[in-house]
């Protein structure tokens, strides 16, 4: 067997991100070195607690979980409980955490991390707003050269925003953090609405989830119940966009992806359009290619995967 993959998460539960943490906490393919949680859908006091509550119900309390940036580098903090509910975790009942939160701050533990785990070894998974990253990058610019790869949601270009016309949630609430990522030279993939909103949470897939006989399995299809329903309103779909796992499920199989190397530019200056991800995806202009964007999914296969490792847990 090959050695796992070192990641760290960083993360902003929301529902989404609590079965993306699901998902990799079930892969043996991954060495989830520490979760740090960022204020986003819902402020950071509850996206740590949100964190360390879905490792204890996947059964691995031992995991390191960090407190990060409690709001983005410039602007106001914008949440969306009208999405993912007062908690950030509405849907199923879990219990307050026990495990402990680390006393290191989020940044600090990316920073150590990545300066002396061997370089070129560690992958980032973002799953939320980028502070904590950008804040690490500025702390220690060497950092950029060290990293694996970024694996990041967030974005749309040909789907248009989520929260503006114009913007995606997690690239929306700190542009200007995503803005120093995708300026730093580190190997960024990056999976925007244009690829999750073909992973739609249907009927039949989440009861694949509820059937299950472990505890994770029916936690996930309360999590996804209560999630979709706003997609679902807004979309008129069955079911809403898991948007999240995908994160992981490219590193596991990057062969249910379509993407393309290209150059993304993050908007900071406009209101009407703060927040945008500036896709060159026909190459019209200069500007070197920064990222690995990815267009579409494989969705059954997506969901064939996230079933099978779910159904791994406690
Ligand atoms: C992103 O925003 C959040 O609401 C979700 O957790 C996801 O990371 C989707 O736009
Ligand atoms: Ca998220």
């Amino acid at each position: 067997m090959t050695k796992p993959l070192p990641i760290i998460i960083d993360t902003d539960p929301g529902q989404d991100d609590a079965v993306a943490i699901l998902l990799a906490l079930a892969s043996p393919e991954f060495e989830v070195l520490g979760i740090t949680a960022v204020a986003g859908n819902v402020p950071l006091a509850l996206t740590e607690i949100n964190a360390r509550k879905i490792c204890e119900l996947a059964g691995k309390p031992e995991t390191k979980v960090f407190s990060g940036a409690v709001r983005p580098l410039l602007r106001d903090l914008v949440t969306a409980e009208y999405v993912h509910g007062r908690t950030g975790l509405d849907g199923p009942v879990l219990p307050e955490p026990t495990m402990p939160l680390q006393k290191q701050h989020a940044v600090d533990f990316i920073v150590e991390t990545l300066m002396t785990r061997e370089a070129g070894t560690i992958t980032l998974c973002v799953l939320g707003p980028m502070t904590n990253i950008a804040l690490a990058l500025n702390r220690e610019p060497r950092i950029a050269s060290r990293i694996n790869r970024i694996v990041a949601m967030g974005g749309g270009f040909f789907e248009g925003g989520n929260v503006t016309p114009a913007a995606e949630f997690n690239i929306y609430v700190d542009p200007h953090a995503a803005r120093a990522v995708f300026d730093a030279d580190i190997p960024i993939t990056l999976i925007p609405l244009d690829c999750t909103h073909q992973a739609l949470t249907s009927r039949v897939r989440v009861e694949k989830f509820r059937v299950m006989k472990n505890k994770c399995g029916p936690a996930t299809a309360a999590l996804l119940d209560f999630f979709e329903r706003f997609d679902e309103q807004k979309y008129g779909t069955d079911g809403g966009p898991l948007h999240d796992p995908c994160v992981m499920t490219w590193l596991l199989k990057p062969e249910l992806f379509q993407s393309r190397d290209v150059n993304v530019a993050i908007e900071c200056e406009s209101e009407l359009t703060m927040g945008m991800t500036v896709v060159d995806w026909w190459k019209v202009t200069e500007r070197k290619p920064n990222a690995t964007v990815c267009r579409s999914i494989d969705a059954d296969g997506f969901f064939d995967l996230l079933t099978e490792r779910i159904a791994r847990l406690p």
